[in-house]
This record gives structure tokens, C-alpha cells and sequence, in this order.
């Protein structure tokens, strides 16, 4: 047999290569309007590093999705060059798992501040034109889509119909945002971000020709509304990137839901690199529902600030979407899966409780809902009542003592009081979702403010929680 040459088989090697990472990535998209695709089954995932290994495209394919939804930071871009920002987004789509995932699902995408150009950046991002049109090109966004005709790339797609129509709204958190307002000095906890709260009338997250766009929106009739939003909906203020840093706009947005009588609305996030759920439960309006998963592969570890309404997971992750359509009372499932596809949270509600039915407005609950073992961030917490309204608590070294007070949401009836540890104490009050199921804490150290997060939910509401998953940013061991 004929030898080949070594400088052909190097240039066969290179040219092989060449085409390998020159092939452009075909997404394939879904109309805004799909009738005839009841949707069932879907995965989304926030927060992807493309320099880093991306273990995570294997264990979606194997879920079989119906579609892939990027709800932001799909690759750290990072750069006002639009040549750069292409390349950046080349390399995730060289990537030999997501080049699979995208050829046997359609993908739908939202951005978040790294895609769109810059770390926590907004309307003050000078390339945004620009940006918007890389992405809807990377996309494979086509020609006639309302995206390519109005600024920022808000859309909304539809799923099935009649009682199984499923709204899937994807907010734009960017193109129009405001600054945000940075906090003077240094916030008063070291685990808190330098972002504060905003009363501005005139500071905005979503802009008014994306409002009155959203109006219209939630006037449309569907059973379940799921609205992607890249930052956190319905997480307390900590001064990162969420909602809360614009108050005028969630309560706006709870307004509007109101306001519409849109019922069903849930919100999935990404951005925070640890997955988590969040709760609203505003005045009036059935609790609204935040489940984050974020990110598929540059995790933080759950640790960095505790948050969240029920336990947290702090590895790379992806989430999964199930709607159960075969029951009476169909159920919309939220889960949070590792790499190896294992599920680490899970969390599903009847859509029966997404209404704006008297049972989903009304508070269910009695201070003796307080009784007992609460699982939390610091291991569990047993509450007891002592007498006449006092009650003290127990929880790893920390001892509390509490009687019942106003606290929480319209000044319901909870437990206000302090707490004490072997080095340390500090001011704490509790108070329980409307359903009694999760405990929402605040506590401080010394006469700090009570701004750090003391979650609870009951033993056994979580299987898969492991409470190692809180500690991925601990010392390794010697
Ligand atoms: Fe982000």
C-alpha cells in the first residue's frame, strides 16, 4: 500500500478541522403560534461558560426534551467588538453536545447581561443594536420575526390549545434597563452585592413599549404561563441582580397580573449560578412561583447567599419543565438536575393553585403552624411554644427566643425575637407561606439589619436535597 505523505495528511488534518469549527450552528425555531404542539416536556438552563467543558448537553438530550430554552448568559461575551462576541458565540456553537442538542430540538433563547454584552450592564450598553442582531442571527431568528423589526428581543410563543394552551413569555431585562443604583460604602453584610433598591419613578427594568407589549400578552388566553426572565423575579433584595432592585417594577408587574386577571403565571430565572426556588405571595394575587436553575457549567455553590424559599443546589445544573396533562387537575413540575441527570430539586404545583380563586388569596395558617421541625440552612429547627404567645427554638448551636408578633407580609401574625450561638447573636423573625409549607426568616447579626435569609421548609418536602450540596465552596480537605 502506498504510503501518504505526512504534509497531505497535515493538511487533510487541518482542513478537516477548519470546516469542523467553521460549520455554523442551524438552530432550528419554532413559530410564535404552535396549535398543534402540546407542550409536555421541556428543559432550560441559564449561565454557560463556552471555554468550559460543557458536560451538561448529554444528560438534556437523554430527557428527550420538546425544546431547549436558554434564559440567559447562553456565553459570556463580555465585549463591545461584534467580531469578538461572534467568535464567542462560534465556540459554543463548535460544541460537538449543544451542535447535537440543536439538530434534534428547537432552541429558544432570552439573553442576560453577558450575552448581551457586558456584567450587569442595560441601556447604558452602547452596542446594544448591534448585540441584538448577533443574537438573532446566532439564533437563526428568521426574517419576518417581530424580534428582528422592534428593539430588544422580547417575544412570546404559544403551545397546544383550548384548556391545554401554554403561554411561554421571554422577557428582554436588558435593552431597556436603567442603571442600577450602587450602594455607598460597603453593603452590611460581606455576602450581600452592592446593588440596592431603586424607588426612582423613572428607573426601569423592562421599558414602556415592552409593558404595554406585555399587556397585551397576558390579555391572551392560556392555562399556564410560564415567563423566562434572565434575572430573578421574586428573590428578597440581596444586592445582586433581581427584580427586587427596581421595586416599582415587580410591583408593577404584580399589578399587572392583577390587573389582566392573568392567571397561571409562573417565572423561571437563571443568572445565580446555584438553582433555587422563590415565592411571592402579594396581596391579592395567588402565590407566584420563581424556580431558578443556573448554571450548566461555571456553578457557584449554593452558599454565597441564602435566598430562596426552600433548599437550594449549588452544582452545575440544568432544569426540566413537566406538565401533567392527564390529571383533572393538571400539575406543572419543576426540577433541578446535575450533571449525571439526577434530580437535586423538584417542586410541582396544581395549576388549580395558580388562580385567582379565594382558597389561592387566603392565609391558611395559625401561629401552631410554626410547631415543630423545620428544615433549614443551618441544619434543622425545632420550634416550640412555651406559653401565652412565647415560643424558643433550637437549631445547631444557636438558641432562639421568640414570642408572636407582626411580621412578614400584611403584618400576619409570626415570631419575632433573637437568637444566640456559641460567639455570636443577633435579631430574627419568622413567618409562614399562605400554605403553612415553608418558613420565611430573617435574621441579623448584632444590631446589624435583618437582611440575611433564615429559609425553612418541612422534612421530607425535598427528596433529593442533600445537605452536602450547600458546602461546594467550602476549604477542600487537607
Ligand atoms: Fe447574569
Amino acid at each position: 500500500m502506498k504510503r501518504i505523505p505526512a504534509w497531505l495528511v497535515c493538511l487533510l488534518v487541518v482542513t478537516i478541522t477548519q470546516a469542523t469549527i467553521a460549520a455554523p450552528i442551524q438552530h432550528s425555531t419554532l413559530p410564535n403560534d404552535n396549535p398543534d404542539m402540546t407542550l409536555s416536556h421541556f428543559a432550560f438552563g441559564s449561565c454557560c461558560r463556552q471555554h468550559n467543558p460543557q458536560k451538561h448537553w448529554a444528560p438534556i438530550i437523554e430527557n428527550e426534551p420538546q425544546l431547549w430554552l436558554w434564559l440567559g448568559d447562553n456565553i459570556y461575551g463580555d465585549t463591545e467588538d461584534m467580531t469578538v462576541l461572534n467568535k464567542r458565540y462560534s465556540l459554543l456553537g463548535n460544541t460537538p453536545g449543544y451542535q447535537q442538542l440543536a439538530a434534534r430540538y428547537p432552541v429558544l433563547a432570552t439573553w442576560d447581561d453577558h450575552d448581551y454584552g457586558r456584567n450587569d450592564a442595560g441601556n447604558d450598553y452602547v452596542k446594544r443594536v448591534e448585540s441584538q442582531k448577533v443574537f438573532l442571527d446566532f439564533f437563526n431568528e428568521r426574517a419576518d420575526s417581530p424580534r428582528r423589526k422592534r428593539p430588544g428581543i422580547y417575544t412570546s410563543y404559544y403551545f397546544g390549545k383550548g384548556d391545554q394552551r401554554v403561554q411561554l413569555i421571554l422577557l428582554d431585562t436588558r435593552y431597556f434597563r436603567t442603571p442600577l443604583k450602587r450602594i455607598q460604602g460597603q453593603p452590611a453584610y460581606r455576602r450581600m452585592g452592592k446593588w440596592i433598591p431603586d424607588p426612582s419613578p423613572t428607573a426601569t427594568l423592562l421599558g414602556d413599549a415592552q409593558w404595554q407589549w406585555l399587556e397585551e400578552e397576558l390579555r391572551q388566553p392560556a392555562r399556564l404561563r410560564i415567563i423566562g426572565t434572565s434575572i430573578q423575579f421574586a428573590a428578597p433584595h440581596n444586592g445582586y441582580e433581581t427584580w427586587a432592585n427596581i421595586p416599582r417594577e415587580h410591583q408593577r408587574m404584580i399589578e399587572l397580573i392583577k390587573k389582566t386577571r392573568a392567571e397561571g403565571v409562573v417565572f423561571l430565572s437563571g443568572d445565580i449560578h446555584s438553582s433555587e426556588l422563590c415565592i411571592n405571595e402579594p396581596e391579592d394575587c395567588y402565590p407566584l412561583i420563581d424556580y431558578t436553575s443556573s448554571s450548566l457549567n461555571a456553578p457557584l455553590g449554593a452558599a454565597a447567599t441564602h435566598r430562596r424559599t426552600g433548599p437550594g443546589f449549588g452544582g452545575a445544573n440544568f432544569g426540566i419543565v413537566d406538565i401533567d396533562w392527564s390529571a383533572a387537575d393538571p400539575t406543572v413540575s419543576f426540577s433541578t438536575k446535575d450533571t449525571a441527570n439526577q434530580t437535586r430539586l423538584h417542586h410541582s404545583v396544581p395549576l388549580s393553585r395558580l388562580t385567582f380563586h379565594e382558597t389561592n388569596l387566603s392565609r391558611h395558617t395559625t401561629p401552631a403552624d410554626f410547631l415543630g421541625e423545620w428544615q433549614t440552612f443551618y441544619g434543622p429547627l425545632t420550634l416550640t411554644r412555651l406559653s401565652a404567645g412565647q415560643w424558643e427554638g433550637e437549631c445547631a448551636d444557636r438558641t432562639l427566643k421568640l414570642a408572636e408578633g407582626q411580621s412578614g407580609p400584611s403584618g400576619m401574625v409570626g415570631l419575632v425575637g433573637t437568637w444566640r450561638g456559641e460567639k455570636q447573636h443577633g435579631k430574627v423573625t419568622f413567618s409562614l407561606s399562605r400554605d403553612g409549607k415553608f418558613l420565611h426568616g430573617a435574621y441579623s447579626y448584632d444590631d446589624l439589619p435583618l437582611q440575611l435569609d433564615w429559609a425553612g421548609w418541612k422534612p421530607g418536602w425535598e427528596q433529593h436535597f442533600k445537605r452536602d450540596d450547600y458546602h461546594l465552596r467550602k476549604k477542600k480537605p487537607k
